[in-house]
């Protein structure tokens, strides 16, 4: 793939299969509801095919989810382009408060780390519960509550 920009281009099959976890794994989202595969669609395309995407709380947004098909060869993202680069696309529905709704970059990690949120969020991502192992994280401690 000579025409991936090596920046992006992911050599790392680690980060590979964390990333694939990622996208599937609800735990992003501040009620356990939503992850990017609910607007991305594996079998839709990685679209919703809705004619505005719908986020937690039945919370209805602005826009279609475009797919994230090939989005790693892409320049600028959003309709706007307002986000730089693939990793800050990521990380921004996560805090938007209608998409995945965490209050903080910080309270999502801490939801998959499987650690209680320090940022006075206190959704049900923060409830004990098995957590599902994601094997590049580490692991949560075995005092968590
Ligand atoms: C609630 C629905 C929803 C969720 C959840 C969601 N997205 Fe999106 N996504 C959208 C919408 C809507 C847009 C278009 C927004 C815009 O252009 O302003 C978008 C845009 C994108 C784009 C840009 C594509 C392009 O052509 O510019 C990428 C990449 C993307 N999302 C990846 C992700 C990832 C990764 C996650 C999970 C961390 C995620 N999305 C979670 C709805 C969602």
């Amino acid at each position: 793939m000579g025409c991936v920009d090596s920046d992006r281009q992911r050599d790392d099959p680690s980060a590979d299969r964390l990333g694939r976890k990622l996208y599937f794994d609800v735990r992003l989202s501040a009620d356990s509801t939503v992850s990017c595969a609910t607007c991305h669609d594996t079998m839709r395309g990685f679209t919703d095919q809705r004619p505005v995407s719908e986020g937690i709380g039945d919370q209805l947004g602005r826009r279609h989810a475009p797919t994230t098909l090939n989005a790693a060869l892409l320049t600028t993202l959003f309709l706007d382009g307002r986000a730089a680069d693939l990793e800050e696309q990521a990380r921004l529905p996560i805090i938007n408060p209608i998409e995945m709704g965490h209050p903080s970059k910080d309270a999502a990690v801490a939801a998959i780390s499987g650690m209680p949120s320090t940022t006075g969020c206190s959704g049900p991502h923060t409830a004990a519960r098995p957590i599902s192992p994601i094997s590049d994280a580490p692991s949560p401690p075995s005092s968590a509550p």
